[in-house]
């Protein structure tokens, strides 16, 4: 396997002694502001050891620097985030000539990495031609694989997140081995089809499949919500690398926790309070405006409540606020984050300086 382009010490790969934790990207939410926070505080050896960014759409034209940056603004820093977390930049089409391009582009702007998406499950998506569609053809999968691999440098990873196939996972193998015949530097796979979106139940015993087929390493996504989901995972799939989306919102002390295997230390109600403020402050430093910092927040909430109790209270009491000056001050007026001034929190500190200017 080809090593990382940034040399930093805690860029690990998925077949290295101990545990691998991507973040996983998600569209609309973990924009270069989220990951910045989440890696400040739990990024490096104990916590995340790469981040995938929101994906890019490549359609049959040239992407931008512009949109790079926008979907990356980490390739301004070099391709991590402040707190040395990789940030590989996700690609999503189907034709092979073109995403060669966009990931040749991509890593002459600075990407450590190049992450194919052939699993959005988004019908605008998929009626065009991207994301999952293509696993109705895992030929298709290994040919755009083949075409990215062979524009970039051999030091640059080149991985593809799949789902276990589009309407039933039989095609599972065929997808995996696909990926691998294409050159892939691994694979990640979403324990679900296409046809099931969201809804459970997520399938490890299909991504365990993957593994023993294939000899690349294999990085298990879905439902890895608790460290005891993840030791689940780790048993029935055999991986031992492991990506984490939703998770992230409502635990995102997953990512420490997994790797000394106790979910006993929690984030308290005050250093979720505080995380959530950090966010708020990190996306006004990063640009980001009031009204699109407030349904940043908004979003958060809602997502986080639905493994956190208190995070499903705040997102009520906020949700109908107009101003983030609202939200903000309910988020700071609850009991817990007014006693922050009189209690040394738990998280270390971050700066929420802004990033240069991309063009500087
Ligand atoms: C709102 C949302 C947006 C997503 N956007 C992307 C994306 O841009 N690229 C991608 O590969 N997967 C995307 N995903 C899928 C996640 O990366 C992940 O595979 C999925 O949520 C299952 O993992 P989880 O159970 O840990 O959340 C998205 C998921 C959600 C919920």
């Amino acid at each position: 396997m080809a090593s990382f382009k940034i040399e930093h010490p805690i860029a690990r790969r998925p077949d290295a002694p101990g545990l691998f934790l991507a973040l996983a990207p998600m569209d609309g939410v973990t924009d270069g502001s989220y990951r910045e926070v989440l890696t400040a505080m739990f990024g490096g050896r104990s916590g995340i050891s790469v981040c995938v960014s929101e994906f890019v759409r490549v359609l049959r034209q040239p992407v931008t620097e512009a949109v790079f940056l926008r979907h990356c603004p980490e390739l301004a820093r070099g391709g991590s985030t402040r707190a040395g977390v990789p940030v590989f930049v996700q690609l999503l089409g189907s034709d092979p000539a073109w995403m060669a391009e966009a990931a040749a582009r991509a890593v002459a702007l600075g990407a450590p990495g190049i992450d194919l998406n052939f699993g959005c499950p988004a019908k605008t998506v998929n009626n065009s031609d991207g994301g999952a569609t293509l696993l109705k053809q895992p030929c298709r999968v290994e040919q755009v694989t083949h075409a990215v691999r062979a524009a970039v440098p051999a030091s640059i990873p080149v991985t593809v997140k799949v789902r276990v196939g589009w309407d039933d996972a039989a095609p599972m193998v065929d997808i995996a081995m696909a990926a691998e015949q294409g050159g892939a530097t691994w694979l990640t796979i979403h324990g679900r089809t296409r046809t099931q979106l969201y809804k459970p139940p997520v399938d490890w015993h299909a991504i365990g499949r993957a593994r023993e087929a294939v000899s690349m390493p294999v990085v298990a996504n879905g439902d890895l919500f608790s460290v005891s989901a993840l030791q689940r995972c780790a048993e029935v799939s055999g991986c031992s690398a492991f990506m984490i989306g939703r998770g992230a919102m409502g635990r995102p002390e997953l990512f420490v926790q997994a790797r000394t295997g106790s979910d006993r230390e929690s984030l308290s109600r005050a250093d979720m309070q505080q995380l959530l403020l950090r966010y708020v402050a990190q996306l006004l430093a990063d640009g980001a405006g009031q009204h699109a910092t407030l349904g940043r927040l908004k979003q958060w909430l809602r997502m986080g409540g639905l493994l956190r109790a208190d995070m499903a209270q705040w997102f009520d009491d906020i949700k109908r606020l107009q101003t983030l000056a609202e939200a903000e001050a309910t988020l700071t007026q609850a009991p817990q984050v007014a006693k922050l001034s009189s209690r040394k929190s738990s998280l270390p500190s971050i700066s929420t300086k802004a990033p240069p200017s991309p063009r500087a």
